[in-house]
This record gives C-alpha cells, sequence and structure tokens, in this order.
C-alpha cells in the first residue's frame, strides 16, 4: 500500500488543489490531504475551517482523508509512515517555490513527488481566489460550492 501526503495551507481548497488529489488518488492507494500553517502566510481562515472544507471538497474521492498537520510536515510523514509528499506544479513558479521545500523535507527524511496541474487550473490559485473575492467578482467556478460561500462571509466578515 502506497501512501502519500498532499500538503498545503488550502487558504481556501481550490478545484486546482481537488484536480491534484484526484489524479493523485489515481495513482497511489491512500492520499493524505494535509491541512499546514505555512508561516510566511497570515491566512484569511482558520486552519480548522481550511480542513473542513477540503474535507467537504474532497468527500466523494475514494482512497481520500484530510487532516490537520499539526507541526512539521516531515515528521507528520513519518508518524503516518507515508511514502512521499505530493505537490501540484502549475509552471515554472510554482517549481521555484516548490524545490526548496522538496529538497528540505528531502534532508528531514520524505522525498516528494510532482504532479503537473492540469492547465486548465492553472490560472488559479489560492491568493487569486482571495483577491477576485475581497474585490466582489465571481469565484463559484474556481472553487467548491461550499469553499465559495465559507470564503464570501470571511471577507464580509474581515470588511465589516
Ligand atoms: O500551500 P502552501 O502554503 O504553499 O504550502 C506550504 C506548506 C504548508 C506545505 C509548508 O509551509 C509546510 O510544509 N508547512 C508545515 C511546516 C513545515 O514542515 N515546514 C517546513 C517545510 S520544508
Amino acid at each position: 500500500m502506497v501512501m502519500v501526503v498532499y500538503p498545503g495551507s488550502f487558504d481556501p481548497f481550490t478545484l486546482g488543489h481537488l484536480d491534484v488529489v484526484r489524479r493523485a488518488a489515481a495513482l497511489f492507494d491512500v492520499v493524505v490531504v494535509g491541512v499546514a500553517s505555512n508561516l510566511a502566510k497570515s491566512p484569511l481562515l482558520p486552519l480548522e475551517a481550511r480542513a473542513e472544507l477540503a474535507g467537504i471538497a474532497v468527500r466523494d474521492v475514494p482512497g481520500v482523508r484530510v487532516e490537520v498537520v499539526p507541526g512539521l510536515l516531515a515528521e507528520f510523514c513519518r508518524l503516518r509512515g507515508a511514502d512521499a509528499v505530493v505537490k501540484g506544479l502549475r509552471g515554472g513558479g510554482d517549481y521555484a517555490a516548490e524545490l526548496p521545500m522538496a529538497l528540505m523535507n528531502r534532508h528531514l527524511g520524505v522525498e516528494t513527488v510532482f504532479i503537473t496541474a492540469d492547465p486548465v487550473f492553472s490560472h488559479i490559485s489560492s491568493s487569486m481566489v482571495k483577491e477576485v473575492a475581497r474585490y466582489g467578482g465571481p469565484i463559484d467556478d474556481l472553487v467548491p460550492e461550499a469553499v465559495a460561500r465559507r470564503v464570501r462571509a470571511a471577507v464580509a466578515d474581515r470588511a465589516g
């Protein structure tokens, strides 16, 4: 049985993330979506909400579950007995950002496998979704329905 962890901030979980999850699930027996903190970012949604929304988004994909990563990703992978980390790549910018993390995670004991994102989703990022939502733009075809509702509410909360 091959288990992989697909980590990210998922602030929020997008249709691009869902595409990577689906394709990872077709390759590996178990995919754990690991919702983690990125110390370089200050999230719109709390960790638990991000995990809940990721869980709703992947509930129909067999072999996939969602967990919060409470600390170091490599340690989480070791404790779960995961074989590798999976990440999605939309282009060179993603590769530049992901390579140092992949090298550090290998140093810490876990390899990374990259899945190339479907170009249909390459314009979608969590930060762009938040920006469009903050300006009142439509995000319904960028994220799952439950995510769109929660992002709109969080943005309205912050504005109010
Ligand atoms: O979606 P992101 O923000 O690019 O994901 C980055 C994330 C959350 C996967 C990364 O920051 C992470 O692994 N955080 C957990 C703590 C950790 O292990 N940091 C060292 C990474 S080399």
